[in-house]
């Protein structure tokens, strides 16, 4: 594998192996659109028509989730113009997206907090992922209204309140309490617009993830740098602590 290290590969190489959950961090919407000297919510709208390549992109590989940081819990601190935006932006992306990606066997799941949500986009989430709930081809997981350490939280409430005694209490335990309970955890997590931190993303279950971070904005995030990222995957050796070598 070590020859194709220089070339870009525009496709698949059939022997490569398909992370199975992919995570991205859709960053730089706003730098795109400054570049372009147009306002941060035509990048946002740049941004989620990209989603939609990068969704299909997905479906065709064989990835069976991709789980995309859309909002964070941070992000309600920018103007309340770009937060509003923000939320019609994404209810104009279900009503546009959703019979497409429902005949595309496509499962939408949310990850984060419903709450503080407003109630029309909230409703709309709650229809898509009602409509979706039996699709099987590709699970897309938008985080929305998502911060790590706030899923953490929420997690303990949650145990406490079902009274589980504290010895009992597992890494399963916890993780079947997040929001992404029941789902593998990501193999890969792809970070655009050149920022190399985490910003409160999926941070329980990117423990063992590769991380792939490039400085495309990621409205031009486009499949060929998907096809990079699952190139560059395919170079890494996971241990998980482990020595693969032993002597
Ligand atoms: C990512 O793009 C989208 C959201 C965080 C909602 P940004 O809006 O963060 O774009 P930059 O980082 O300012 O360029
Ligand atoms: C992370 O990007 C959140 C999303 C992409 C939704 P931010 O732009 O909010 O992160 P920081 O502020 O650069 O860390
Ligand atoms: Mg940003």
């Amino acid at each position: 594998m070590a020859s194709k290290a220089d070339n870009k590969p525009t496709e698949l190489d059939p022997s490569w192996e398909i992370p199975v959950h992919v995570g991205i961090i859709m960053d730089g919407n706003g730098r795109w659109a400054r570049a372009r000297g147009l306002n941060r919510l035509a990048g946002h709208r740049a941004g989620t028509e990209n989603l939609r390549r990068i969704v299909r992109a997905c479906a065709d590989f064989g990835i069976k989730y991709l789980t995309v940081f859309a909002f964070s819990t941070e992000n309600w601190a920018r103007p309340k113009e770009e937060v509003d935006g923000l939320m019609e932006i994404m209810e104009e992306f279900i009503d546009k997206e959703i019979d497409e990606l429902d005949a595309e066997g496509v499962q939408i799941r949310h990850v984060g907090k419903l709450d503080g949500i407003p109630e029309r986009l909230k409703a709309k989430i709650k229809m898509s992922i009602e409509r979706t709930r039996h699709n099987n081809r590709l699970v897309l997981s938008v985080a929305f209204n998502y911060g790590g350490r706030d899923e953490i939280v929420q997690a303990v409430r949650k145990i406490v309140a079902e009274g589980i005694p504290p010895d009992e209490i597992t890494e399963e335990t916890i993780a079947n309490h997040l929001y992404t309970a029941g789902m593998p955890d990501p193999d890969l997590v792809i970070r655009t617009s050149g920022e190399i931190r985490i910003s409160n993303f999926l941070l329980w279950q990117s423990a063992y993830a590769e991380w792939y971070f490039t400085p495309r904005f990621w409205p031009d995030f486009g499949r060929e740098d998907l096809i990079a990222a699952i190139a560059d995957y395919n170079r890494r050796e996971r241990r998980f602590g482990r020595v693969l070598d032993a002597d």
